[in-house]
């Protein structure tokens, strides 16, 4: 490819601040932290970390409620620490990429303290205010993402703002072209303290039209995406990722296309969608659809075959473990974290792995509401007992799919606070750690880590891994995931058994490869014939023979 860009054939690596690393034992992870745990990233071979929040923010949603963008969270450290965070992940080869919350700050932030003050300042109009309602209420009856109505009262302004996920999070208006040359100045000395890119949170909200109730995908989101690449990306080497709930492989190229001037990528949800009950949502997931799911892959890569880019991901710090949703995290943790990286990372895009992904994390079960940390799950609770939904019924949803599942501290080590932190963690520590942590998982070579390091060595090394045009094989078929990759006569072949069963299948013929093994972990073999056996959870990936190697 010849506009192929350092990211291209990168891997991302999520680090949620607050369960990554404490170093200085208050139970909360830190920048020092981190740096302390960069060798752990250098050895995976990962080329940039997506870093969630940092910034100054009264953590009523752990940072994605900015109180101020241009510094840090005393608990996360200082500016210095960043600084030093940015030099010593650069010498690693390593990339920062801060996250950008720009469709709303915390209600905390000097500009909505000014905004509630002075009705008449310039920065009133920074936020969306209406008048109460005819009946004195709400203006109209949208709700809010976590919990409640979205619009939120000022008694002394007798007015309403709106908070488009909750009042502790006020929504920017982006249509006050002074609000945008703040955030366009703001990003930009960001990227003169050197970060490598934006993961641009909730980035299709910032085009709403919110009296025609459009908050996704609005009318304006492409002319200020259009605006904001010109006014700050434009002449860096850097990379952005727009998270979109609502993009579609009919949208995608508007975000992402190469002449668009927007964003390098998108992060969609379509396949996490996929697995919730169509009317009762996240807390209710479907038993998992393998062939559903597929299909969903499968589209996004064809339509992004030409041009745009995907990312790759299963899961983040907003979702469930995908070994426990997609996976086996009892018997089988090993092999389905294994076979699902692998299938994962060997199709075209850029992945992403989010902490403990790489050693095989699981999902935590609590029992108690005291537990809970997440504001969504504890909104998600208010909500449910007011409707008088059984206890229990809640907390099956929220231990399925709720947000503290990610959010669990990073497992280090089997000692008692799992190499996190010497002190009082904020959230429970999973009790698996005596068994699933770094530590034990790095020195097996048939364990996660390793795997993951060859799977990122390989999109490094091969350029079938980066550019290769995606064919999936076997739609259909309930639990065999197959493809392959094909560059300039090169061929890389992957048929994966993502469930618990043995299974013998025939294969079609243009999936039938002999070469080396890539994988050779998972299993030696280095051929795909007319037919094929597969233990529970066995991936194979095979090169071409012309191409054959052990890695
Ligand atoms: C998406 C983020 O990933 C999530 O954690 C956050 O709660 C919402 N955006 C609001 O900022």
């Amino acid at each position: 490819m010849s506009d192929r860009k350092w990211w291209h054939g990168a891997t991302g690596y999520q680090i949620y601040p607050r369960s990554f690393a404490d170093s200085n034992g208050d139970g909360i992870g830190d920048i020092p932290g981190i740096i302390s745990r960069l060798d752990h990233l250098e050895d995976l071979g990962i080329g940039f970390v997506w870093l969630s929040p940092v910034y100054a923010s009264p953590m009523a949603d752990n940072g994605y409620d900015i109180s101020d963008y241009e510094a840090i969270a005393p608990e996360f450290g200082t500016m210095a620490d960043f600084e030093w965070l940015v030099s010593e992940a650069r010498a690693r080869g390593i990339g920062i990429v801060m996250d950008l919350v720009v469709n709303h700050t915390s209600d905390k932030h000097a500009w909505f303290k000014a905004a509630k003050r002075t009705p008449g300042s310039n920065m009133h109009d920074f936020y969306v205010w209406r008048a109460p309602g005819l009946d004195g209420g709400p203006p109209d009856d949208q709700q809010a993402c976590f919990g409640g109505s979205a619009w939120h009262f000022v008694p002394a302004l007798g007015k309403y703002y709106f908070g488009y996920f909750s009042a502790a999070q006020p929504d920017l208006n982006w249509q006050n072209p002074a609000l945008r040359a703040e955030i366009y100045a703001m990003m930009n000395r960001w990227y003169d303290r050197g970060i490598a890119g934006f993961r641009m949170d909730v980035i299709s909200l910032i085009g709403k039209d919110i009296d025609a109730r459009q908050h996704e995908e609005g009318p304006y989101l492409h002319k200020f995406l259009q605006e904001m690449t010109r006014e700050t990306a434009a002449g860096r080497d850097i990379v952005t990722v727009g998270e979109s709930w609502s993009v579609s492989t009919d949208t995608a190229l508007l975000y992402c296309g190469r002449n668009r001037g927007e964003l390098d990528m998108v992060f969609q949800f379509a396949h996490v969608k996929e697995g919730w009950d169509e009317d009762r949502g996240k807390y209710h997931p479907k038993p998992f659809d393998l062939v559903a799911f597929k299909k969903v892959f499968n589209e996004w890569q064809a339509a992004l075959s030409e041009d745009g880019w995907n990312s790759l991901f299963l899961t983040n710090h907003d979702l469930p473990r995908h070994v426990s949703r997609y996976g086996n995290d009892g018997e089988y943790r090993v092999r389905s974290a294994r076979a699902w990286a692998t299938v994962l990372h060997l199709m075209k895009g850029t992945p992403f792995v989010y902490q403990g992904e790489e050693i095989g994390m699981t999902n935590i079960e609590f029992s108690r509401i005291e537990d809970f940390r997440d504001i969504e799950t504890l909104g998600h609770y208010m909500e449910q007992m007011e409707k008088g939904v059984p206890f229990e019924e809640f907390l099956a949803g929220a231990n399925a799919n709720g947000r503290d599942n990610a959010r669990t501290p990073m497992q280090w080590d089997a000692g008692q606070r799992a190499g996190f932190t010497t002190g009082d963690p904020w959230i429970a520590i999973n009790p698996n750690h005596d068994t699933v942590n770094a530590a034990s998982d790095k020195e097996d070579s048939n364990g996660v880590f390793q795997h993951y390091q060859r799977l990122i060595a390989l999109r490094k090394s091969e350029a079938v891994v980066v550019d290769g045009r995606y064919t999936p094989f076997l739609k259909d078929h309930p639990t065999v995931w197959a493809y392959t990759r094909s560059l300039n006569g090169q061929r890389l072949a992957v048929i994966a058994n993502l469930s618990d069963e043995s299974t013998s299948l025939e294969t079609p013929e243009d999936l039938h490869i002999e070469g080396g093994a890539v994988s050779w972990s998972i299993s030696p073999r280095t051929e795909i014939g007319d037919r094929i056996d597969l233990e529970p959870w066995e991936a194979i990936a095979v090169l071409d023979g012309e191409f054959a190697r052990v890695s």
